[in-house]
């Protein structure tokens, strides 16, 4: 354990060092290896601070991702990079729906506030996408941020959670202050029944300064959205989604036919042929990552062949039956049964 903390350590010093220096090559490597070892540590470790290692792991992920941004394109776009790349709305399969209203609650009043002033339409207001994991909740957030211009603040746990007494609501109370000094800006909370679930420890002041927060940015005469996301909504002190604060909730499921299809080609090479209908029969109720990783796994076995020197122009059914059971998808029935119920206790 001493040993992955240590390694973990030298590299975010490295990291840090890199990002300071601006050499993103080298510090794409160190990020890489930081999370490797979050995740590494995480298997070692039990509960809250099992996650807080994974979120490490997938938040150092996003400076990768940041990084490897930055390295492709010139100065002038670095505006752009800091909003997560170029994920756009019509990148994400199905949800005609959410993004219908995303656009209406979120893209429109920002993109014409005057209009919206001069109509005296409210604009800004919390909401809350929830819905089981891998369906594009992070990513859609990423995708508002790119197609709205506004100042966008991402909140994680690692970010906000400190042990010392008063510090999590410090560095909570920070990022409110910072937002409020733009005239249009988002807040992003990520898993927010982290910050606010009963399994960890200093809630009840943390959900407090939320609320006060929230209640502020949300009444003030400024252009301010707050997103949060979540894949357990049961876990969240309903005070905070009372109607006025995230008071809108936007379920994200598994995708449909149409979605499947759009992942489906939309992952796989051109190159080499599939039965598409096949793998879209298939994966009812597997979510949007057990697909992306179902064309990772037939992407591999291409690979594998034509390392082999079999150049493969069409994967067979047989071939792409055993690959998709192989992937077990990680939401089950019982799973969305709860989602529905959840729904139709809170959704007006
Ligand atoms: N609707 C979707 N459209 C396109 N890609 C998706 C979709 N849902 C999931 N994915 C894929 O799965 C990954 C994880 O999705 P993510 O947004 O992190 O899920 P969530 O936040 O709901 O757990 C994405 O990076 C993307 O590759
Ligand atoms: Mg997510």
């Amino acid at each position: 354990m001493s040993f992955l903390l240590e390694k973990r350590k030298e590299h975010l010093k490295n990291l840090e060092t890199c990002c300071q220096t601006k050499e993103n090559g080298k510090g794409i490597f160190h990020g890489i290896k930081v999370a490797e070892f979050s995740i590494k540590l995480a298997e070692k470790s039990q509960n809250v601070v099992g996650r807080k290692y994974i979120k490490d792991a997938n938040d150092y992920l996003d400076v990768v991702e940041k990084l490897m941004k930055n390295k492709k394109t010139t100065s002038s776009d670095t505006n752009k990079d800091k909003k997560y790349g170029d994920i756009k709305l019509d990148d994400i399969a199905g949800l005609q729906e959410v993004k219908q209203d995303i656009i209406n609650k979120i893209v429109k009043p920002f993109k014409y506030k005057e209009l919206y002033k001069n109509y005296n339409m409210p604009v800004g207001g919390g909401i809350l996408m929830y819905g089981p994991p891998g369906n594009g909740k992070t990513m859609l957030a990423k995708a508002i941020a790119n197609e709205v211009d506004a100042k966008f603040f991402n909140i994680n746990f690692s970010q906000i959670k400190n042990k010392y007494y008063g510090e999590s609501e410090k560095n909570l109370q920070s990022v409110f202050d910072e937002a409020a000094k733009n005239d249009t800006s988002i807040i992003f909370i990520d898993e927010i029944d982290y910050l606010f679930s009963n399994e960890t420890d200093n809630k009840v002041g943390l959900s407090a300064q939320f609320l006060a927060l929230s209640d502020g940015m949300l009444k003030s005469d400024k252009c301010m959205i707050l997103i949060a996301a979540t894949n357990k909504p049961w876990n969240i002190d309903a005070s905070i989604l009372r109607n006025g604060r995230l008071g809108t909730h936007i379920y994200v499921g598994t995708p449909d036919e149409e979605a499947r299809k759009f992942l489906f080609i939309n992952n796989m090479v051109q190159s080499v042929s599939l039965n598409v209908p096949l793998c879209v029969d298939m994966t009812n109720g597997y979510s949007g990552s057990d697909i992306v990783e179902i064309c990772n796994r037939i992407k591999q076995y291409i690979i594998d062949e034509c390392i082999g020197g079999n150049v493969i122009s069409c994967v067979q059914d047989d071939k792409i039956k055993d690959i998709i059971l192989g992937v077990v998808p990680v939401v089950s029935s019982e799973m969305e049964e709860k989602y529905r119920n959840w729904r139709k206790n809170n959704e007006k």
